[in-house]
């Protein structure tokens, strides 16, 4: 069925790669992408496209409730996908103020838009849909055994995880007080192509190509459940287009790795791709164990029954498919990497839009 799709945050790591998803496979969809370009918007991962016949950019904040509601008016909204967040827990630690900001007041302007658009009298709302985009770290910390379902309590720990909280309960709010369609995902962590190299798996990647020291917060014991980028966007469009409304969907891919196992396998996988280290070392020579972050959640891991049985979606990628996939990805564009880390990337707006 034909969609107007607004993109929050479509430059951001996930967005990027949801927007792409959204052109090759959804050939009656449009695609607005408003996105502030924070320093994790990068335009230049979308420049192939910019000028694709279903996809406008538009330069904003998601807290500017004027320009958000004159963009769902202009291009008559019928489906947001909201990806739009700070979403480093490390900067949520020294700086959570943008993460009040954006992740909580961006997230209400962005409600209340779509209430005043599609809940005033004589619209046609059957086929509008809200999809906030959330993460597991909402339920706080695992021991060793068991898994998030969606009937997990939330118990927040970083500014982080309680800002996405705090919006999720304000997205499940508009639901049961005024019949906004909402639905929310909680998905555990992704890797893949695009992903700003401040997070582990692209920060390893960096580092190892440059022979500089891999930092390991604490004892690397801590476990994450990690997705192929592109299986969370699959799963984000079943949700819009199958999900039941009022509903939150977990999704993960039964990846649980300790933090160790990843920096020494991409460690691996680069000595057998690109040689050793020029002092002949292998790449495991450079893991140096740091300070552990505060209030790091020790373990998270998804149980993603629901979304398979209700809506039949499971991973296509295993840990190792994805992982040589994102691995052959930086190592072929090393000029995407070079422009994030020398901070050029920021001049693409002006060298695509001219101003
Ligand atoms: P990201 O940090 O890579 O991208 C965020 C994007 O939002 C950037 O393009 C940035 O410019 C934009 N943005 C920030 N503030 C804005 C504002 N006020 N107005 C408009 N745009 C703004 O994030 P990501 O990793 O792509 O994550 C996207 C979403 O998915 C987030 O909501 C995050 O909480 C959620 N999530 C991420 C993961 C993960 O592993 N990365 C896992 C689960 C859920
Ligand atoms: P990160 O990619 O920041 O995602 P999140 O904190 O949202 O899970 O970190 C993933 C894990 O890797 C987390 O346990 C913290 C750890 N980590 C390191 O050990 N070293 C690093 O340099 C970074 C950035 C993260």
């Amino acid at each position: 069925m034909a969609k107007t799709v607004l993109v929050t945050g479509g430059c951001g790591f996930i967005g990027v790669n949801f927007v792409r998803l959204l052109l090759e496979s959804r050939e009656d969809w449009q695609v607005v992408n408003i996105d502030k370009l924070t320093y994790a918007g990068n335009l230049q991962s979308l420049q192939d496209v910019a000028h694709h016949p279903r996809y406008h950019f538009v330069r904003g904040d998601i807290c500017d409730g004027v320009l958000v509601e004159e963009l769902f008016s202009r291009f008559t909204i019928d489906t947001v996908v909201h990806f739009a967040a700070e979403s480093h827990v490390d900067r949520s630690i020294t700086g959570p103020a943008a993460f009040i900001q954006t992740n909580i007041l961006g997230t209400f302007t962005l409600l209340e838009a779509a209430r005043k658009q599609w809940l005033s009298e004589g619209r046609e709302n059957r086929h509008c849909r809200f999809l906030h985009v959330s993460t597991d770290e909402v339920y706080g910390s695992l021991g060793d055994a068991g898994f998030f379902t969606e009937q997990t309590c939330y118990d927040p720990r970083s500014p982080y995880s309680a800002s996405k909280a705090s919006s999720d309960h304000l997205v499940r709010a508009y639901f049961h007080t005024y019949g906004l369609p909402i639905l929310i995902t909680n998905c555990s962590n992704n890797y893949g192509p695009y992903q700003f190299p401040e997070k582990l798996i692209p920060l390893i990647l960096n580092n190892a190509l440059q022979g500089k020291e891999l930092p390991v917060y604490g004892d690397g014991g801590n476990i994450r459940d990690w997705l192929y980028v592109r299986d969370h966007c699959e799963a984000i469009v079943k949700v819009v287009e199958q999900g039941r409304v009022g509903e939150a969907y977990n999704i993960g891919g039964h990846n649980e790795k300790k933090n160790l196992e990843v920096v020494e396998l991409l460690c691996d996988m680069l000595d057998a791709k690109v040689g050793m280290l020029q002092s002949g070392k292998p790449r495991k020579s450079l893991v140096t164990f740091v300070r552990d972050r505060p209030g790091h959640d020790r373990r998270y891991a998804i149980d993603a029954g629901k979304i398979a049985e209700e809506l039949g979606w499971t991973p296509k990628f295993t840990f190792e498919t994805g992982m040589d996939k994102t691995v052959d990805w930086y190592l072929d564009n090393r000029t995407w990497l070079e422009s994030v880390m020398d901070g050029s990337y920021r001049q693409y707006y002006e060298k695509m839009y001219g101003r």
